[in-house]
C-alpha cells in the first residue's frame, strides 16, 4: 500500500510542476483566465501530494540511501535542500494565491486588474511568485530525482 501511495505522491508533484510551467506560459502570453486555471490545478495537485506524503509518513514507510559512498554527500545535499524548500513552498504558494484572490476580488474580473486597489495586490502577487515559481519547480524536479535514486539505491526501513 505505502509504495503505491509513494508512487502517486511523486506523480502528483510532477504533474503540479507541469501545471505550474503551463501557467507561467499562459501568463507570458497574456491569457489570465487560463493562467488562473492552470495555477489552481497546480495548487490542487500539490495539496493532493501533501496529503499522500503525510499518509505515507503516518504509515511509517521510509527508504534509506544504500548507494555508492562517493554519491552519499551529493545525495544528502539534494535531500536536505529539497526538504527545506518543500517546507518553504507552502507559505510561498499561499502568499501568491492570497494576493491573487484579493486582487481578483478587488478587480471584479481578470480584465480589470489595473484598477487601483487590485493593482496593489497583483504587484504583491508578482513579488511572491518571483520566489514561488523557482522554489516549486526545484522541489518538483528534486523530488522526482530522489524518487529515482531511491528506486535504484534505496532500502525500505519500516518505522
Ligand atoms: C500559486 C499559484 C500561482 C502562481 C505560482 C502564479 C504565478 C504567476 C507568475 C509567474 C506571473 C507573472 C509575473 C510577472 O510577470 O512578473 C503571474 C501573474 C499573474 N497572475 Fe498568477 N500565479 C498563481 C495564481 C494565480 C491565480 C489563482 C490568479 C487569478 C486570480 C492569478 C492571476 C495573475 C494575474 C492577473 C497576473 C498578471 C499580473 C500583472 O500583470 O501584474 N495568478 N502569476
Amino acid at each position: 500500500m505505502a509504495p503505491i501511495i509513494n508512487q502517486w505522491a511523486v506523480i502528483t508533484i510532477i504533474l503540479s510542476g507541469i501545471a505550474l510551467v503551463v501557467g507561467v506560459f499562459f501568463i507570458r502570453r497574456g491569457n489570465r483566465e487560463a493562467h488562473m486555471r492552470a495555477m489552481l490545478t497546480a495548487s490542487a495537485l500539490a495539496t493532493v501530494f501533501l496529503v499522500l506524503y503525510l499518509t505515507r509518513l503516518a504509515l511509517g514507510y521510509e527508504k534509506q540511501y544504500v548507494g555508492p559512498d562517493q554519491w552519499r554527500a551529493a545525495y544528502f545535499a539534494l535531500l536536505i535542500s529539497h526538504i527545506i524548500l518543500a517546507a518553504a513552498n507552502l507559505p510561498l504558494a499561499l502568499g501568491a494565491l492570497f494576493n491573487a484572490w484579493k486582487g481578483l476580488k478587488a478587480a471584479g474580473n481578470l480584465g480589470r486588474i489595473d484598477a487601483a486597489p487590485a493593482r496593489t495586490f497583483f504587484n504583491r502577487h508578482r513579488a511572491w511568485v518571483r520566489w514561488t515559481v523557482p522554489v516549486w519547480l526545484y522541489v518538483a524536479v528534486t523530488g522526482w530525482i530522489i524518487y529515482l535514486v531511491l528506486g535504484r539505491y534505496g532500502e525500505v526501513v519500516t518505522g
